[in-house]
């Protein structure tokens, strides 16, 4: 290899190995004594030529809008957003007017509700901590906007998480009101399991078992916390194309100007 890379470039090799070795087994710290390990699970946006699947994405806000949002927030998104999952205008018009917002203060200085229309920010389902609070025992549903950027592997954890619900094991002493949740730091949680099968109906017909309603909520979770992710990555890949292309050409270019010099 030396002959190739030289000195420094040898020492840039080492790096660039180790980095790599670094980056690979980077696993999630955990607080708690024992690891929890996540299965993993295959989500079509993974990979370098990942997608998010527009059936999977809908069907997710299904989940999320008629389940999570009964608890969770997803302040960053607005509901024109969800043009960009495929659905129609006339479609995202008809969800937004089915929740009503605060606005105001109108005329005579008062706060008043309306239908959301599309450049409102999906609604929050507590007006304000102490009262999602209360409702919860204490715990606080997180806004769910960036959440699979905010955990470790955080796409994988948000499925394991809602497919690791089950009774307690032998010995295991839950605080009062609280859940077992096997890939929960602590496997106790405030969050009760909320999907069973047949949660929702899908409008598309797919069959709602935990399993798949785990993944469509993921698959959208992991959309509304990187939309930009599809471009980033078609991008990532003409780029890489382009360098092996002009790579080739210097190539090229390298052996015809010096083929007069090895001649002599
Ligand atoms: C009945 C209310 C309720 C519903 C419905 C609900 N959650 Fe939660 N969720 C909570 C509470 C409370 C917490 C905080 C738990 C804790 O800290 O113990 C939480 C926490 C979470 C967390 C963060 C876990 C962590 O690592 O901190 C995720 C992710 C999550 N919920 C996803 C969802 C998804 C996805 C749905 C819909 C399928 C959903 N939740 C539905 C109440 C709810």
């Amino acid at each position: 290899m030396s002959r190739f890379f030289g000195k420094t470039g040898r020492s840039l090799v080492g790096a660039l190995v180790l980095g790599a070795a670094a980056f690979l087994n980077a696993a999630p710290a955990r607080a708690a004594g024992e690891a929890i390990v996540l299965p993993e699970t295959r989500f079509s946006f993974e990979g370098l030529f990942g997608t998010y699947d527009r059936g999977s994405l809908q069907r997710g806000f299904q989940v999320y809008k008629e389940v999570c949002a009964a608890c969770h927030a997803m302040r960053q998104l607005s509901y024109r957003n969800l043009l960009e999952i495929g659905l129609s205008e006339e479609q995202v018009r008809n969800i937004a007017a089915q929740f009503q917002v605060v606005d105001g203060p109108n005329d005579v200085g008062e706060m008043f509700e309306r239908p959301a229309r599309l450049s409102d920010r999906f609604r929050r389902p507590f007006p304000n901590e102490n009262a999602a609070r209360a409702a919860n025992n204490g715990a606080y549903p997180p806004d769910l906007s960036v959440m699979t950027k905010a955990r470790a592997n955080g796409a994988d954890y948000v499925h394991a998480l809602l497919t690791g619900y089950s009774d307690p094991p032998e010995g295991f002493t839950l605080m009062e009101g609280m859940n077992y949740n096997r890939y929960f730091p602590g496997n106790q949680i405030a969050m009760p399991n909320v999907l069973n099968p047949d949660q929702v109906e899908y409008a598309d017909g797919t069959a709602a078992t935990v399993e798949q309603m785990a993944r469509d909520v993921t698959t959208f979770l992991a959309w509304a916390a990187e939309p930009e992710a599809e471009q980033r990555r078609r991008m990532g890949v003409r780029i890489i194309l382009f360098l092996i292309v002009l790579g080739g050409l210097t190539y090229a270019v390298k052996r015809k100007v010096w083929a007069d010099v090895k001649g002599h």
